[in-house]
C-alpha cells in the first residue's frame, strides 16, 4: 500500500504543539518531522496549519451488545466514534448476558472482528458469584476488571463485602469502578417517590443518586485498593467533593512510576449541570448524575490540576420512547462517542484546557493506564489512529446523529471544531461528511 504523507499539520503530542508532517505507511506511523518531502506514488494531504492529534481512546463505553442491539451495536455505536474522533473503545460488561467469564468475553471480541470501526477492548464483569473466572482471567485478554459497586443499567452490583475484597485483593488486571452506595440511593428513591409517585422530576436525579452516595462508594473503593495495593481507576468522577481523595499530580510521576490509583471524568460533566434539567429532562438521566456547577467547575480544573487523569465518555444509548417515560421507568445513560472530543475542544475554545490537555486525557493517560500497547500517541512505529482538527463551527442537528437510537444531548448546540478526518489503522474511515471505506478496528494489544 502506497504511503501517505500529511504535510503544514500542528501536531499535538506529549505535551508539544509544533508545526510538522506525519508519514503514515502499512497502518503505522512512519516518520514525524518537518519539510518531509513526498515519494512517488505517495499521497499528500496538506493539512492546512489544522491540528492532528492521535485517535482518541475512549475508556468508557457501552455498545450494547449482545442482547440490546435494538438501541445500539458495535458496528453502529463504533461508525459514532470514529466520526468523533474516538479510534479505540474500551467496551463495558453489562449487556445481555453479562460478560461474567472468559467465553462471553471471546464472544464479545468475536463480534467486533469486522464490524468495529475503532479498536476494540472489552472489559470482563465482577459479580457476586464469578471470583473463579475473575482471578483466572488472562491480563492480555481485557483492558480491566468492571466491578459495579453501585446497581446502575443491567443487574450487576458486587455488594458482598468478601467478595469485594477479594476481587481487590485477586484482580489481574486494572479494577474499574462505578461509585455509588446504592442502599443510601435507595432510601432517597423512596422519600421521593413517596412524595411524586413515578413522576419524579428529573432535576431530582442528583439529590436522590447524591454526592454523598458517590463519596461514600468511592472512599470504600480506596480504602480496598489500598489495603491491597490494587490498581484502581475510579469512573466518571461527577463531584467535587471526591477529588480530595486522589493524587495531585501526572499519571506518570517524575520518578517515572505509575499512580496506582487514578480518576476519570466525563464529558458531560464538563458540559452540562443541574440547570439543563429543565430543558433536557430524562435525556441528560444518567448514573452517577450530572450535579451542580460548582461540581462541573471543579472537574475542569481537577483536568488541568492533574487531579483527574482521564476523560471519557460513558457513551450509554437509550431510545427516545424509552427516555420519553416518566422518571422511575426512564433508564439512565446518554449517547456521547460522536460529540465528545468536540465538546472537549469547546473548553481549548473558552479557555479552560489546552489542546496538549485533551490529547494527554483521552488519548495518552488511557494507553498508558492500561498498557495498550502501541497506541495513543504521534510516535514513529505506533497505529496510524489520527484525527485532524477543522476550526469551522456547525450545529449538531439529529439527523447527523449516527449512534443508533438517533439523538443527542448537544442537538442544537454550536461547536466551534469539527472531525475533518479521522483514520483508523492508516485507513481514512471518516471524511469529515461521511464514512468511508469498511471497518477497520483491530483488538487491542496490552504491554503487561
Ligand atoms: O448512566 C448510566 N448508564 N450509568 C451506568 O452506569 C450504566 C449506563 C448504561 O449502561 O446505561
Amino acid at each position: 500500500m502506497p504511503s501517505t504523507l500529511i504535510v503544514n499539520a500542528r501536531l499535538v503530542n506529549e505535551g508539544r504543539e509544533f508545526d510538522g508532517d506525519l508519514r503514515f505507511e502499512d497502518g503505522r506511523i512512519a516518520q514525524i518531522g518537518t519539510g518531509l518531502s513526498a515519494r512517488a506514488n505517495e499521497s499528500v494531504i496538506d493539512a492546512g496549519g489544522r491540528r492532528l492529534l492521535p485517535g482518541m481512546i475512549d475508556d468508557q463505553v457501552h455498545f450494547r451488545e449482545p442482547g440490546m442491539e435494538y438501541k445500539a451495536d458495535i458496528a453502529t455505536e463504533s461508525a459514532a466514534a470514529v466520526a468523533g474522533g474516538l479510534t479505540s473503545f474500551m467496551d463495558m460488561p453489562n449487556t445481555n448476558p453479562p460478560t461474567l467469564d472468559a467465553e462471553a468475553l471471546e464472544n464479545k471480541y468475536r463480534r467486533a472482528e469486522g464490524r468495529a470501526w475503532g479498536n476494540y477492548g472489552f472489559y470482563m464483569g465482577a459479580s457476586n458469584d464469578n471470583l473463579a473466572a475473575i482471578q483466572s482471567l488472562d491480563p492480555l485478554a481485557a483492558p480491566g476488571i468492571k466491578v459495579f459497586m453501585g446497581a446502575s443499567t443491567g443487574n450487576m452490583l458486587v455488594d458482598n463485602p468478601e467478595i469485594l475484597d477479594s476481587i481487590f485483593r485477586d484482580a489481574p488486571t486494572p479494577i474499574i469502578t462505578h461509585c455509588e452506595d446504592t442502599p443510601m440511593i435507595d432510601a432517597e428513591l423512596a422519600r421521593y417517590k413517596a412524595k411524586y409517585g413515578d413522576d419524579i422530576p428529573a432535576a431530582c436525579h442528583p439529590d436522590i443518586r447524591s454526592r454523598e452516595a458517590c463519596m461514600k462508594s468511592t472512599q470504600l473503593a480506596l480504602s480496598l485498593a489500598r489495603k491491597h495495593d490494587t490498581r484502581l481507576h475510579v469512573l466518571h468522577i461527577s463531584t467535587a467533593d471526591e477529588l480530595a481523595l486522589f493524587e495531585k499530580g501526572p499519571l506518570i510521576r517524575a520518578d517515572g512510576s505509575r499512580k496506582r490509583i487514578t480518576a476519570e471524568t466525563c464529558i458531560h460533566f464538563l458540559r452540562f449541570d443541574r440547570a439543563d434539567y429543565a430543558r433536557l429532562g430524562n435525556l441528560i438521566k444518567c448514573n452517577p448524575a450530572i450535579k451542580d456547577a460548582s461540581d462541573r467547575e471543579a472537574l475542569i480544573q481537577a483536568l488541568t490540576d492533574d487531579v483527574i487523569d482521564v476523560l471519557a465518555t460513558d457513551h450509554a444509548p437509550h431510545t427516545l420512547e424509552e427516555k420519553a417515560r416518566l422518571y422511575t421507568g426512564a433508564p439512565s445513560g446518554l449517547p456521547l462517542v460522536q460529540y465528545a472530543l468536540v465538546a472537549a475542544l469547546e473548553l481549548v475554545h473558552e479557555g479552560r484546557l489546552t489542546t496538549s490537555q485533551v490529547v494527554q486525557k483521552f488519548a495518552h493517560a488511557p494507553a498508558q493506564l492500561f498498557d495498550v500497547k502501541g497506541r495513543g500517541f504521534l510516535r514513529e512505529g505506533y497505529a496510524a489512529d489520527l484525527v485532524l482538527i477543522d476550526d469551522t463551527p456547525f450545529t449538531v442537528q439529529r439527523e447527523d446523529v449516527l449512534s443508533k437510537c438517533g439523538w443527542s444531548p448537544f442537538e442544537g448546540t454550536t461547536f466551534r471544531s469539527r472531525i475533518a478526518s479521522t483514520w483508523v489503522n492508516g485507513e481514512l474511515a471518516w471524511d469529515g461528511r461521511q464514512l468511508v471505506g469498511q471497518p477497520r478496528g483491530e483488538r487491542l494489544a496490552f504491554d503487561r
